[in-house]
């Protein structure tokens, strides 16, 4: 992705140091942050100064090659230990976090010494991280082809590039089809109570001429009930076996309005974030958050000041649960590097388990 003109990626290794861009500074201004030690990533991810699926995925996969890299001869096998479990205890619910981290631990197995394990850790977090880009653009090509001349799409969160390494998961085939010359427009939901909508989703669309329009989370039941949403394109977090799926709070709403109004519900996502160890969705963990992210909210003042303010009385109590599912019957298609999927186990289970996906495996099932 281009920000200012200039290609970026939102998290990349330089060395031994992994850097990523700040997203608890946009959309008010552009930084890059530097992460030197692996417990530095770990906090980025717990901190959510990187978030989203795919980009908390690859800073994970970083994160634990520069443990590696970090471990002390004498003690090696035990540091890893503990830096996978710092790691993995930064954020419950994306799947691609636990995937990434398992990958680099699985690429090392068979090191025959500590040289040997440096080298394959990097090269598996730099292939996890590319992966994720080229799911990320795959994504973008299979999405477009749903996408018709004039259409209104509705999205919630951020699933773009921010979210990911490159190009993003719901945002991908907005960004293809938009390059394709097509005209379409964005509604793009706020998304509280971290705003990731209107700070990034917003921000990113911008960046690459996407015709957007935020609205507050509450607008989007009056707009489907005027006619002016023609599909939902969402992320997700993490896809249980059966297809039921669990993304930013305030899906679950959007899916059910959709199903109400005949409006497809499509869920964007690779292979990394679909867990088929979790036979539905009701397992899948919920991260719940700090209280304070409802009572309060930042912003940038009239005076080019970074401020928070308290928007509830003091002493009210507030409940923040960061992410809700989706039950699969209310998911139109999958939109996945491998093709357009319907909700099925079946379906779910040949996708994953596929050992390439060429592209004549695509199996196109447009709503
Ligand atoms: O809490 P976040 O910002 O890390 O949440 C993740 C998300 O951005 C969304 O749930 C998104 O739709 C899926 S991530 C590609």
């Amino acid at each position: 992705m281009k920000v200012n003109g200039k290609e970026y990626r939102t998290v990349w290794l330089e060395g031994s140091t992994v850097k990523l861009i700040d997203q608890h500074k946009l959309p008010h201004a552009f930084e890059v942050a530097t992460c030197r030690t692996h417990r530095d990533t770990a906090e980025a991810i717990r901190t959510m100064l990187v978030r989203g699926a795919g980009a908390i995925g690859a800073s994970a996969g970083y994160a634990m090659a520069q443990a590696v890299l970090e471990a002390p001869e004498a003690a090696f096998a035990s540091f890893l230990e503990q830096a996978a479990s710092l790691i993995r205890a930064t954020r419950p619910t994306a799947h691609d976090l636990f995937y990434a981290v398992e990958g680099v631990l699985q690429a090392i197995r068979h090191a025959k010494d500590p040289a040997q394990a440096r080298q394959q850790a990097v090269r598996r977090a730099e292939q996890l991280a590319d992966e994720n880009a080229n799911a990320g653009e795959a994504i973008g090509r299979v999405g477009a082809a749903l996408l018709r001349d004039g259409v209104r799409v509705m999205t919630h969160c951020n699933a773009g590039w921010l979210a990911f390494v490159d190009w993003g998961s719901a945002l991908a085939p907005i960004y293809h089809a938009h390059r394709q010359g097509r005209a379409l427009s964005v509604y793009v939901n706020e998304t509280r109570p971290r705003s990731q909508g209107a700070k990034l989703t917003a921000w990113e669309l911008a960046q690459e001429g996407v015709a957007h329009t935020v609205i507050a989370d509450t607008a989007a039941g009056s707009l489907f009930r005027h006619g002016q949403v023609d599909c939902v394109i969402v992320g997700a977090d993490r896809i249980a076996a059966n297809g039921d799926v669990v993304n930013k709070i305030g899906t679950y709403t959007l899916a059910v309005l959709a199903k109400h109004h005949g409006v497809p519900f499509y869920v964007a996502a690779p292979r990394s974030t679909f867990d088929v160890t979790l036979d539905d969705g009701s397992k899948i963990p919920i991260e719940e958050r700090s209280p304070e992210e409802v009572t309060w909210v930042s912003g940038l003042t009239a005076q080019g000041r970074m401020e928070r303010v308290r928007i509830t009385p003091e002493g009210s109590a507030a409940k923040n649960p960061a992410f809700d599912m989706t039950p699969a019957e209310l998911v139109a298609s999958f939109i996945t590097e491998g093709g357009v999927l319907p909700p099925s186990r079946d379906a779910i289970r040949a996708f994953v388990s596929a050992k390439r996906l060429p592209a004549d495996s695509i199996v196109h099932h447009p709503a």
